[in-house]
């Protein structure tokens, strides 16, 4: 499950609420601009895929496209709106994840470390830091 939370006056929040479906597209630092591009321009006025120079790719089970220089997306459908006031919270079940297939190694393992994922903080840009620990690793014996 994931979920999302987005201002009514959207143009994704008309879509979504229509569609009841989206796509969750992981960004890369190779995509900061686009993102940011997108972030800032609204689907009503512009086609984001045409102006962020980022290519639609059709979806497996929802109406809506991915983005094929993302390095992970996720198709999923909305199963309940929470409204928060400022924002409306879609919660939404994940259908399906495609995943860029030079992200997996020999055994099948997916290795996201090496995607160069994006990470946004307090309104600014940041390359995903440095590697801490892992699940478990606080209570791991050595
Ligand atoms: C990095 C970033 C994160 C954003 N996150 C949200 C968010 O979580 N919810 C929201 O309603 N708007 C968010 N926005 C603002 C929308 O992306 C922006 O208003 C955009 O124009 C909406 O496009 P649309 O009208 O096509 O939906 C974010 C913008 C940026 C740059």
């Amino acid at each position: 499950m994931v979920s999302v939370s987005i201002r009514p006056q959207r143009f994704s929040h008309e879509i979504i609420s229509e569609t009841h479906e989206f796509v969750l597209n992981l960004t890369t630092v190779a995509m900061a601009k686009a993102v940011d591009w997108c972030g800032v321009k609204s689907g009503r006025d512009v086609d984001k895929f045409e102006g962020a120079h980022l290519t639609p790719f059709s979806s497996e089970l929802v109406s809506a496209p991915g983005i094929a220089e993302s390095p992970v997306n996720m198709e999923c459908r909305v199963k309940k709106v929470v409204s928060l006031g400022s924002h409306d919270m879609f919660i939404a079940e994940i259908l399906a994840v495609h995943v860029s297939q030079e992200l997996v190694d020999k055994r099948g393992k997916l290795r996201l470390e090496d995607a160069g994922l994006l990470a946004y903080s307090h309104g600014e840009y940041y390359a995903l830091g440095k590697r801490l620990g892992f699940f478990g690793y606080s209570v791991k014996k050595r």
